[in-house]
């Protein structure tokens, strides 16, 4: 069965975590001690609820606070779909787990509070999803419960949050109005939305679909290099495409060609490997890869070039400052980087492009053009997310201060 991944996103208490609890719960996926233990600590924390979300919030301290700070994974079958969701924290100190949720997801649930509405956090990550490309995102407007299931509130909430969604290239919006906590319009239609004719939660989450990033370009980069008798191999996870023995690749760094002559799993040599697979490889005749190097179809002819414009978002606590260093990681390469110069930003109150901010903190989202020390090998992320995603690390630190997208 293929596997679905699914992040969870939404504001501080819009009910993500209960979401998924309930999910694993109705669909009989939760363990009957997990439950029971999950009970408890809903208990202790004092909810009235019978703790759902303490199902999702592993850790104790995330569980003695009630939110969510890690991200937890989460199988779970829809239908004929296997999924695997992740549960993301909403505050805005942890926008960095939603980004790495993000970065590899299917799909986004999106959640708001039908009584607190729309709020700065619910656009920031619907603009961030819109931005990452994620191909489905399913909007749940939660807690439907706490305003008496009102269709006139729905119908406006749907429409404000339908608009934002495309306002910021959302191209796939579902809007569903669910009552996580008691757990209605999730597996089955909820009695008191009569008036609601679309799919229930559940139905909506077994028609999604893969990103299928086994037909595109071979994308491998070099992650460490092996001396064996004889020669050299290489480790790699392969970040995009189906490699082949045989295949003729274009070295990027190196300016070769490089046919892949073996490639290994483990210790086994095998035949073919698909993306995401972590793997070794070894290179026919004498042609020496170091790590950083980035093997590519030669259909891509991809140029690796020095100059580009990215959306950059900020991650780190400590504000983009011009006067530190910075690298960029791009798969298995780093290379010094320069912001040549912040060349907008977005207005979170209405999602339209904006002036850049003065200072670029925790959370802010810009366009900026950059200059890096050493051509790598990009391309746009709508085009091929493989090469066009990166992250900024402080060098002095060694922190990660933001992930970017080439425009
Ligand atoms: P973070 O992880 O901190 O981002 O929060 P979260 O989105 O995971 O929210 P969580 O699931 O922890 O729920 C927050 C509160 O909302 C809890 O007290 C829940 O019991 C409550 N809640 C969740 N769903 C519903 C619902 O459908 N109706 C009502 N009335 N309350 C709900
Ligand atoms: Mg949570």
């Amino acid at each position: 069965m293929e596997l679905v991944r699914v992040t969870t996103c939404g504001s501080v208490d819009d009910g993500k975590s209960t979401l998924i609890g309930r999910l694993l719960q109705d669909t009989g996926q939760a363990y009957d001690d997990q439950l029971a233990e999950a009970r408890r600590a809903g208990a202790s924390r004092g909810d009235p609820s019978t703790g759902l979300a303490c199902l999702i919030d592993g850790l104790r301290s995330e569980r003695e606070q009630g939110i969510t700070i890690d991200v937890a994974y989460r199988y779970l079958s829809a239908g004929a779909r296997r999924l695997i969701l992740a549960d993301c924290p909403g505050h805005a100190q942890y926008t960095r787990n939603m980004i790495t949720g993000l970065s590899t997801a299917d799909a986004a649930v999106l959640l708001l509070d039908a009584a607190r509405g729309v709020r700065e956090q619910t656009r920031r990550h619907l603009l961030i999803a819109g931005l990452m490309g994620t191909p489905r995102v399913i909007i749940a407007v939660n807690k439907m419960d706490a305003i008496g299931w009102d269709q006139a509130a729905y119908d406006r909430l749907a429409a404000d949050i339908g608009a934002a969604a495309h306002q910021v290239g959302v191209r796939s919006a579902l809007v569903i109005p669910i009552s996580a906590l008691p757990g209605d319009n999730i597996l089955t239609r909820a009695g008191a939305a009569a008036w609601y004719r679309g799919p229930c939660l559940a139905e909506a989450l077994a028609g999604l679909e893969r990103r299928e990033r086994a037909d595109g370009p071979v994308v491998l980069p070099v992650q460490g290099v092996l001396k064996v008798p004889g020669g050299r191999r290489y480790t790699a996870r392969l970040a995009n495409g189906t490699l082949k023995r045989g295949m003729r690749l274009a070295a990027t760094g190196a300016r070769a060609a490089a046919v892949v002559s073996e490639i290994y799993s483990g210790f086994e040599a095998i035949e073919t490997a698909v993306a995401d697979q972590a793997l070794a490889f070894a290179v026919a005749g004498d042609l020496d890869l170091d790590r950083g190097e980035t093997l590519l179809a030669p259909e891509l002819a991809c140029e690796p070039r020095k100059h580009l414009d990215a959306t950059l978002f900020w991650l780190d606590q400590a504000a983009f400052d011009p006067s530190r260093s910075y690298l960029l990681r791009h798969l298995s390469a780093e290379v010094r980087v320069v912001v040549d110069r912040l060349t907008g930003g977005f207005d979170l109150a209405t999602l339209a492009a904006a002036e850049a901010p003065a200072v670029v903190g925790a959370n802010a989202i810009v366009t900026a053009s950059l200059r890096l020390s050493r051509p790598l090998p990009l391309a746009a992320h709508a085009a091929l997310p493989a090469l066009g995603r990166f992250v900024l690390i402080d060098q002095v630190t060694r922190a990660t201060v933001a992930a970017g997208l080439v425009g």
